[in-house]
């Protein structure tokens, strides 16, 4: 049915109002009536992969990107439009999968009918680029129908949605990326627990995308068939990540760039180890190292999308940008300190 037609405007009714007709299921909301949410995208600085295992993980929100949601409500079936798809939520191909549960478990816990709102994203975080598209555009849906319905959703709740999305994206997500991009803050998350962190880092960080789309499923899935297959190695590249994750979280506190780049160089080679890099990451990696950086790593599921560089300050940023956009990065951004706890 078209959107707004005459037989739908009187079907109508106000938020909360009785319906005329019980057994026709009807939009609980005025037709026109919007929602908005915002969600930003994700960095992490340590602990990808082995945080699947119940290791612990570093992670910034990464603010200067992000995804916009608008939650309308309208007469009919429940539609999405995103970049690659326009129409019924039913019809969305499997890929956005993920969207299309989180639009309706989000709905389900709002007390909202499957029906009778139009969900839009949009926004400028590259996709498959380990910077948690995938989980933004979940939460920045989870904002806008919970503002279409004048909800308060709390953090553990929006994660918690998001989350229900992500399985279905990734099989078996730690939880990690859902709460980077619904938190403001940096975070130390294991095992579904989460504590803000202290950062007095006074060095920027230089995010580089690689230009090849990354594959967190297979990835996540090749770790996982090497601990199958080498229970006591894969503890033991486990094991050298969460070494350097705790002794990185010290560094943080305590503004030790230097020794911090040196962990972030280690934990490249061993995720190297886990078959989760790629040339394009490594090549990226090896120009940062070059333009002297203090460490450089991959981030996020890998085998494409980003790596992290850790600059000396912040006149050091835009040679080190250079330098990645010359070894062939597609994009770059720079988080200056200040962005890390604002
Ligand atoms: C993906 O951004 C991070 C991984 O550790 C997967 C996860 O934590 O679920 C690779």
């Amino acid at each position: 049915m078209e959107h707004g037609s005459a037989a739908d405007e009187a079907r109508s009714r106000p938020e909360g109002g009785a319906s005329a007709a019980p057994d026709t299921p009807e939009p609980a909301l005025m037709p026109g009536r919007t929602g908005t949410g915002r969600a930003h995208a994700k960095v992490i600085l340590f602990g990808e992969h082995a945080v699947v295992h119940g290791q612990p993980a570093i992670a910034f929100p990464m603010r200067k990107i992000g995804l916009q949601a608008t939650a309308e409500a309208v007469p009919g079936e429940l539609g999405l439009t995103v970049d690659i798809y326009d129409g019924p939520l039913a019809h969305a191909p499997a890929k956005l999968g993920s969207l299309v549960t989180t639009v309706e478990s989000t709905l389900d816990l709002l007390h909202h009918p499957l029906r009778g709102v139009h969900v839009t994203c949009t926004g400028d975080i590259p996709l498959e680029r380990g910077l948690g598209s995938s989980a933004a555009g979940a939460s920045s849906i989870v904002n806008a129908l919970a503002d279409l319905t004048g909800t308060d959703l709390d953090e553990r709740t929006r994660y918690e949605l998001v989350q229900t999305g992500e399985r279905v994206a990734h099989g078996s997500p730690s939880g990690l990326d859902a709460y980077t991009v619904v938190t403001e803050r940096p975070i130390w998350f294991q095992a579904g627990r989460v504590e803000d962190l202290r950062v007095e880092l006074s060095a920027p960080l230089v995010v580089a995308d690689s230009g090849r789309p990354g594959d967190t499923h297979s990835a996540v899935g090749a770790v996982g068939e090497i601990r199958r297959s080498d229970p006591e190695q894969a503890a033991a590249y486990f094991e050298t990540i969460r070494r350097h994750t705790v002794a990185a979280r010290e560094d943080l506190a305590q503004d030790r760039a230097g020794s911090l780049g040196e962990h972030l160089d280690a934990v490249h080679e061993t995720l190297r180890a886990l078959s989760v890099s790629c040339t394009e990451l490594d090549r990226l990696v090896a120009a940062a190292r070059e333009a002297g950086a203090l460490g450089a790593k991959l981030t996020g599921g890998g085998r494409g999308g980003c790596i992290i560089a850790l600059a000396r300050d912040l006149e050091h940023a835009p040679v080190l940008a250079r330098a990645l956009e010359e070894a062939g990065a597609t994009q770059t951004w720079t988080i200056r300190p200040e962005e890390f706890t604002a």
